[in-house]
């Protein structure tokens, strides 16, 4: 990625930040509703759930001028959600619920040059954990909890 969209991505982060826990709940209300489907895949406490995946993109995000450093620890994630019963297919809407809670809890600071920083940023982030799960070799679905 170059620099100037690794600095809105993290700039937009750090607004993030503060109402992250706010983020997440408006985040899964729109995945859910995007796709219902998905909803039974999650064991239950979201608000815990909601954490582990803002801090994990937290890491993400402060790394991406690094992104090196931190592909082992992706591709573990990636590999992990297969036996959350998570589908490739699914990392579109994923990533589509995510733009829309950006834009819903930046609002004029989420502008089109951010958009398309974080666009590039999950997308990146999107294919390591998918092509890790694709050489992945397969086993039960099971709850991260
Ligand atoms: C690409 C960005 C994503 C990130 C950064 C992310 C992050 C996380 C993290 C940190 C966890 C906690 C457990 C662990 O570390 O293994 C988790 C669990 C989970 N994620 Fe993701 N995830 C992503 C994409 C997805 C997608 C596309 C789905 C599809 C619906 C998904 C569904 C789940 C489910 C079902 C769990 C387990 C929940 C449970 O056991 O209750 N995630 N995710």
């Amino acid at each position: 990625m170059e620099a100037k969209d690794i600095a809105l991505v993290q700039e937009s982060w750090q607004k993030v930040v503060p109402i992250a826990d706010q983020a997440a709940a408006i985040f899964y209300r729109r995945l859910f509703a995007l796709d219902p489907s998905i909803e039974p895949l999650f064991s239950g406490d979201l608000e815990n759930q909601g954490r582990k995946l803002t801090q994990m993109i937290g890491t993400v995000v402060v790394n991406l001028g690094r992104l090196g450093t931190i592909v082992p620890t992706v591709e573990d994630l990636g590999r992990r959600h297969v036996r959350y019963g998570v589908e490739p297919r699914h990392y579109r809407t994923v990533g589509e619920a995510l733009l829309w809670t950006l834009e819903q809890g930046l609002g004029e600071a989420f502008t089109a040059d951010t958009r398309k920083a974080w666009t590039e940023a999950y997308t990146i982030l999107s294919e390591v954990m998918q092509s890790a799960a694709a050489r992945s070799e397969p086993g039960p679905v099971v709850s991260s909890v």
